[in-house]
């Protein structure tokens, strides 16, 4: 059973971050290699911290021989300050990294990507994870597994004013909901790490895009 290495790229972020205390937990990973800008501060057996600049990611090749991607990454416009840079994070990274692991022999891409992501979309966001999704599924892996959260709630360190008025408004709200719609407005973080997870178990072969709702239902059931 515990014969199985993962990459996990953006394992600082709300969600990467309980994704990879529940990788680390696992049984049938040996190794998690962790792809990060500066240390976090964890400290497990199976877990190997690859601090790197991801411009550069040729120089920690050697990491990239795993059986499954995680991908967590991601900007802000706030954060990244122009559409550039953001596209940078968001996109070409995620698919240098996907490329990369592939090339290496990975196979399985798991991927945070949007609700909303739509190529044709006149909305910039939108169009950038479409693109991405997009860009992803020409890497010929076995599996690919776009993950499409609604709002990510959960504890986040940074403030993010339009984030947290929408999830104030979503845990206010929410009893007026049925558990089954709850998801499509907002799902926490965990809750998308935790199916994240199990959808690697699983591995289906080919793409698969899981909404919201379907997140919520794979990390409720077992
Ligand atoms: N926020 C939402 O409600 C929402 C909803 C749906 C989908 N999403 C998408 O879900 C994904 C995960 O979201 P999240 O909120 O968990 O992300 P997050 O907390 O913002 O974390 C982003 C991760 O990306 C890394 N990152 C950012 N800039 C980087 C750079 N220049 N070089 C290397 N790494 C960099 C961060 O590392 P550092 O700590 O080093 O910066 C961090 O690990 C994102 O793609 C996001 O767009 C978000």
């Amino acid at each position: 059973m515990n014969e199985k290495t993962a990459l996990i790229a953006g394992s600082s972020g709300l969600v990467g971050n309980e994704l990879l205390h529940i990788i680390l937990n696992s049984k049938e990973y040996e190794k998690v290699y962790s792809l990060v800008r500066r240390p976090l501060g964890v400290e497990h057996p199976k877990l190997v911290e690859v601090i790197c600049d991801f411009d550069n990611l040729n120089a920690v090749e050697k990491f990239f021989s795993v059986d499954d991607v995680y991908c967590c990454l991601g900007t802000t416009i706030k954060k990244a300050k122009t559409k550039d840079a953001m596209y940078k994070i968001d996109v070409e990274y995620p698919i240098a990294i996907a490329k990369l692991a592939h090339s290496k022999g990975a196979n399985h891409f798991l991927l945070i990507s949007s609700m909303s992501a739509n190529s044709n979309s006149r909305i910039w966001y939108s169009k950038m994870k479409g693109e991405l999704e997009e860009k992803l599924q020409t890497t010929p892996y076995n599996s690919i597994s776009i993950l499409r959260p609604s709002l990510l709630l959960g504890n986040r360190k940074e403030f993010r004013l339009g984030e947290k008025f929408a999830s104030n408004i979503f845990y206010g709200l929410s009893f007026l909901l049925k558990d089954s719609w709850k998801s499509k407005f907002g799902i926490e973080a965990k809750t998308v790490a935790e199916a994240m997870h199990k959808i690697a178990k699983v591995g289906i072969k080919g793409t698969t895009i899981y909404p919201s709702n379907k997140i919520a239902e794979i990390a409720r059931n077992s």
